[in-house]
């Protein structure tokens, strides 16, 4: 493991906030030390309908032995976050600064838009919204492409009130099902369709179908579905039109376009004054049992922690363009492509497209046009194009970067490799690259480097942002202090973590506080290395990380076994050299079945349909059977050597039967 460390360069300490790692040090000290003092400077960059009152911002119970877990932020505060992220700005004359260059997946498609009409907007949208009878603390679910409407939306629910939970629109009809059911959503707002690359999704189409299965297997109704009309706006002459509306069904009373939403809504919308802790948003994460999680954000901690963590981890001043590739389906896109970038009046790039279209270099030229400073991607993304650029190809030349000054990674450990390669290739090793350890659950950067601070090792995610106290705790729950490998956890609350999982508090006590009492249980292992650098070293929970994106075996293994055929099953990740983890299914099929190529197909279509195409298994094997103790437990440690065809399994005489281990090396599919 390469622990050689690189000092950031003057390029980046000449604009830094925090220009050493003393500087960094001493903050973090005080924001522990006097908490309430740090975060005070912080609020007051914003406007309070009731300002926080000081004497006790943060309340907490942390120990499920004593009680209800529970986490409060500047209680008795009064606040809209819509209002801060756009009237604030355009008060403090930010009013014609660009919030978005929004890039379409077309190059010859894009736009920008400023705060003030973003404002507009996001205020007809609202007024919308009201006239159709959403109100405060209402559901809306959104389905949406990367476009500025997805933004609008998200701003116009938070002005009211209203809960937004946006659904990656790569997920399928029956994963949108079960969302929309679970989080009781009144409205769906959704885009006809948008282009991807050279490939045309129909969403329309899947919110139809989403719609349906929630009315036919979760006895819920969504009332509304709101669709903008992206399509025709990029497609050329407009010849498909009449094609692609029979995509989709329209509903004449259920459906509504939104451009007839907006039609003759006022730009005025006085703001809904929530409380602190009132919700701002629910997202859907994976959870190890299979049934994913409502985790949810409120209103104060969440605005304070984003805007915080923006402007220091990304170093972001006035002038400096900055741009995250995230969808705003993850959390990711909520808090760094909207909530964060916005409560800092930062001027941003949304884009629609793919890194590979029209050509591999779309990202370094979108760079190099908007003049981006601070670029924030994923490992998988760097190294799928890493890949493009390690082989001798003459038509690849890297347009001028010179304008980036701080680089992000987010969503899993970044590689030595990739992170050289970002070093140097991309950043021609004068900016700062800041690894960003973070969950859904902890709403902002948890554990990061500071751009201007932190000298960088590659690899290690760093240290702790102000307010955080991370711990390492081995299985029994015994604080490993100094160098030493362990559980992640947190001793105490920051102002914008989860504050329960939707209508379901006990799950939320089990999955982050039952382990170890008194402590937020991360599920990630952690190590801390002989200069106190945290270096993540993945889940240590049954969940899979491909390509950045969370999920659980148990999900992924629940659609397997609903094919009849199947009796059994039990997924495993598989190292990958882009995806960082791929699928690996072992299935045991009921008794005289015969396993062929037509069943792997079938059983990925399957998986693809109940989850999303992102989720689709790389190896589906035959399993004669599974290893298992006498008790019954799958040893999945196991099935991961035999993922990897590592014959050095290890103690495999608590099996019940550990002939299973052999026939299972004998069945490895050729290409595994
Ligand atoms: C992993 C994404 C190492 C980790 C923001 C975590 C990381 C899970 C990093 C959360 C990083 C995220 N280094 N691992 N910089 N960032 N992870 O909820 O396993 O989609 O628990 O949030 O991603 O994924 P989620």
């Amino acid at each position: 493991m390469s622990s050689r460390m690189y000092k950031p360069t003057d390029h980046v300490i000449k604009k830094s906030y925090l220009p050493s790692i003393q500087k960094y040090k001493e903050m973090y000290e005080r924001s522990l030390t006097e908490s309430e003092l740090f975060w005070t400077e912080v609020a007051q960059e914003f406007q309070w309908h009731v300002a926080p009152k000081p004497g006790g911002f943060m309340k907490y119970n942390f120990d499920i032995t004593k009680g209800r877990v529970f986490v409060k932020f500047m209680e008795e505060a009064e606040l809209n976050v819509c209002y801060n992220l756009l009237d604030r700005n355009v008060k403090n004359g930010f009013g014609d600064k660009i919030a978005f260059f929004w890039e379409g997946n077309s190059p010859d498609d894009y736009t920008r838009i400023t705060y003030r009409k973003l404002l507009d907007l996001v205020c007809q949208f609202a007024n919308g919204l009201l006239a159709k009878g959403i109100r405060k603390g209402d559901r809306v679910a959104v389905y949406m492409p990367m476009i500025l409407e997805a933004v609008i939306c998200m701003l116009a629910c938070a002005r009211i009130g209203a809960v937004h939970t946006v659904v990656f629109a790569g997920f399928s009809s029956d994963a949108l099902a079960e969302r929309l059911s679970d989080a009781k959503a009144k409205l769906l707002v959704t885009a006809d369709g948008a282009w991807r690359g050279e490939r045309m999704y129909v969403y329309k189409r899947t919110c139809d179908d989403a719609i349906e299965k929630a009315r036919t297997f979760f006895k819920h109704r969504v009332d509304m579905c709101m669709v903008v009309n992206h399509l025709d706006r990029v497609t050329p002459g407009g010849s498909l039109k009449s094609e692609i509306k029979d995509l989709y069904n329209w509903n004449e009373e259920t459906d509504i376009w939104w451009h007839e939403v907006l039609e003759g809504e006022s730009n005025i919308c006085p703001p809904e004054w929530v409380a602190a802790e009132d919700p701002l948003f629910v997202l859907y994460t994976s959870g190890s049992t299979g049934k994913p999680k409502g985790v949810v954000h409120t209103t104060a901690g969440y605005l304070m922690y984003a805007a915080a963590t923006f402007r220091y981890v990304f170093d972001y001043h006035r002038r400096d363009v900055y741009w995250c590739t995230a969808d705003v389906g993850w959390i990711t896109g909520h808090t760094y492509v909207v909530y964060a970038p916005l409560a800092n009046a930062a001027t941003s790039v949304m884009f629609e497209g793919t890194p590979y279209f029209p050509k591999v270099d779309r990202y370094w030229s979108i760079i190099n046009k908007y003049k981006v400073t601070q670029f924030y991607t994923a490992p998988t993304a760097i190294r799928a194009l890493m890949a493009h650029y390690n082989v001798e190809d003459g038509n690849l030349t890297m347009p001028d970067l010179s304008s980036l000054r701080v680089l992000g990674s987010v969503g899993e450990p970044i590689n030595p490799a990739a992170w050289l390669w970002y070093y140097t290739r991309i950043g021609k090793e004068r900016c700062s690259i800041v690894d960003t350890f973070w969950q859904t659950e902890t709403g902002g950067h948890v554990i990061t480097g500071l751009p201007g601070a932190t000298p960088m090792k590659p690899g290690a995610a760093g240290f702790p942002f102000f307010g955080v106290e991370p711990k390492i705790l081995n299985e029994d729950g015994i604080e490993i202090e100094g160098p030493g490998e362990g559980y992640l956890v947190f001793a105490r609350p920051w102002p914008g973590m989860m504050r329960t999982l939707l209508e379901d508090q006990d799950r939320f006590e089990r999955v982050y506080f039952s382990k170890f009492p008194g402590y937020y249980c991360t599920g990630d292992g952690v190590r801390r290395d002989e200069d106190g650098y945290l270096w993540i070293t993945g889940r240590i929970d049954d969940m899979l990380n491909v390509s950045g994106h969370l999920m659980s075996t148990a999900e992924v293994e629940g659609v397997l076994a609903s094919d009849p055929r199947v009796s059994e099953a039990a997924v495993v990740p598989k190292p990958h050299e882009v995806k960082g983890e791929a699928l690996y299914c072992f299935v045991v099929l009921k008794e005289g079945l015969q396993f062929d190529a037509d069943l792997v197909k079938t059983l990925t279509l399957l998986v693809r349909q109940k989850i999303g195409a992102f989720a689709a298994p790389d190896t589906i094997q035959n399993a004669p059977g599974l290893p298992k103790t006498r008790s019954g437990k799958i040893m999945r440690r196991i099935l991961r050597k035999i993922a990897v065809g590592d014959h050095e399994v290890g103690d495999i005489s608590t099996l019940a039967d550990p002939g299973v281990v052999e026939e299972l090396f004998n069945n490895r599919p050729a290409e595994a």
